[in-house]
């Protein structure tokens, strides 16, 4: 079934690019990725919806060094490797004390900043729901603005923590390595396809 062609649907090339050819990328040219371009992925990405438009999510750029290097430490062994030559790895986190932006997030709701301080529990929630929510528009948004991502979760998000969020108290959800194109030379730089399931199988109408 094709949606009809109108102003609000996006053209096959757009819909390939964002979709069904885009890939996950384990390794890269090495082309440096400028922050400017995560910036402007940034400006697509903090339309996504988020509780109480809480926007929880908070990124770290970690650019090839020494501080990149302390942080790989707490990764599994499987993605340190790639994580070290990849041009920029973010580091996608959310911040339990969110609700500090309330007044402008969210100014017609009087007081929320005060009734959510008293609500740690519920932050953490929140946090870490609306900020993963916020990581899969990310994944689209660098994809938009013509990147290749390589999501992972294969870390010690405490570890992580321990090295980059000490001074904010922001917490770790997933590592994403990000590059212009992936690595020709490297077989391996995109894996073959896994199989997707059919609307069938992952929905019901009731
Ligand atoms: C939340 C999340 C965590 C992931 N963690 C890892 C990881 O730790 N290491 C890894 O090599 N790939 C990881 N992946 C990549 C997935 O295996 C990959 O996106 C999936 O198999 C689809 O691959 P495709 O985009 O090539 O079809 C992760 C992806 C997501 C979205």
């Amino acid at each position: 079934m094709t949606a009809p062609a109108t102003a609000k649907t996006l053209d096959a090339a757009a819909l390939h690019r964002l979709f069904d050819q885009a890939h996950t990328t384990h390794t890269f040219t090495d082309e440096p990725v400028s922050p400017d371009l995560i910036a402007e992925a940034y400006q697509h990405m903090r339309w996504a919806p988020t509780a109480f438009n809480s926007q929880p999510l908070r990124l770290t750029l970690l650019t090839p060094g020494a501080k990149r290097e302390e942080v790989v430490e707490h990764f599994i062994e499987a993605n340190r490797a790639k994580t070290l030559a990849a041009p920029l790895t973010i580091i996608a986190a959310y911040a339990p004390d969110w609700h500090e932006h309330m007044e402008l997030l969210a100014p017609q709701r009087e007081g929320a900043r005060e009734s959510f301080a008293a609500k740690p529990q519920m932050r953490e929630t929140v946090g870490r729901q609306s900020g993963s929510i916020q990581v899969g528009y990310l994944l689209l948004g660098l994809r938009a603005v013509g990147l290749e991502v390589g999501p992972m979760t294969g870390l010690n998000p405490e570890g992580v923590d321990s090295v980059i969020h000490t001074e904010n108290g922001w917490k770790t959800l997933v590592a994403i390595n990000v590059g212009h194109a992936p690595n020709p030379e490297d077989e391996a730089a995109i894996r073959p396809r896994g199989g997707r399931l059919e609307f069938s199988q992952a929905a019901q109408v009731l």
